[in-house]
């Protein structure tokens, strides 16, 4: 049986203030269909990971960030690709997210996706993220696959997505991601 209403969480892999990435989880927001709400994890708050950040007690964003992942019915990544692969930013976040006992990616359905002013989209990237997911026993949906290419092409002097191929592949992505989380218990 399908849900009535879907809530996801969406983080973005730049945290620059033009970045395109952003941008796309902006449109996501906006273009989502009624019965799926998008919230924005801000992770340019979360300090370098090391041991001895959590050795007594998690930060406090850190201990937000899991719990707004382990309510939601999926995460979705947006994210550029740096150097064939994953930004240090996002890494770091993950890893710092997966030292919690709350474990709140395990079983989590997640949504993959990337912008990239070059023609691959973060491709690359993208599988590196999902090679990531493995470990956190979390499971990352396989179609839709959306690598956004030549991103600086496609959003006009408004920040409107302007390519009509890229808004319907993302309504099919919200879509398929709905009905993929239904196979995992939000916990
Ligand atoms: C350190 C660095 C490495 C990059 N490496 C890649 C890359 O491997 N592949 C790619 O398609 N674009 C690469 N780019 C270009 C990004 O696609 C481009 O900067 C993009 O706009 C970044 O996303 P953002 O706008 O969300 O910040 C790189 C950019 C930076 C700053």
């Amino acid at each position: 049986m399908m849900k009535k209403s879907y809530h996801f969480v969406a983080i973005s892999g730049s945290i620059r203030k033009g970045s395109y990435n952003t941008l796309v989880l902006k449109t996501l927001q906006k273009i989502a269909p009624k019965h799926i709400t998008i919230e924005q994890l801000s992770i340019k708050e979360v300090p370098f990971y090391n041991f001895d950040l959590h050795e007594k007690k998690f930060p406090a964003h850190v201990e937000k960030l899991n719990d707004a992942v382990k309510k939601a019915d999926a995460v979705i990544f947006v994210s550029p690709e740096y150097n064939y692969s994953v930004p240090g930013v996002l890494k770091n976040t993950i890893d710092i997210l997966s030292r919690s006992p709350k474990k709140s990616f395990d079983m989590k359905a997640v949504g993959i996706m990337g912008a990239s002013t070059g023609v691959l989209g973060t491709a690359r990237a993208q599988y590196h993220l999902r090679q990531t997911m493995v470990f956190l026993n979390a499971y990352a949906m396989t179609q839709p696959e959306i690598m956004i290419g030549k991103v600086n092409e496609k959003f006009d002097a408004n920040n409107q997505l302007a390519d009509a191929e890229t808004k319907k592949k993302l309504l099919e992505f919200l879509d398929a991601l709905a009905k993929f989380s239904e196979r995992f218990k939000a916990r």
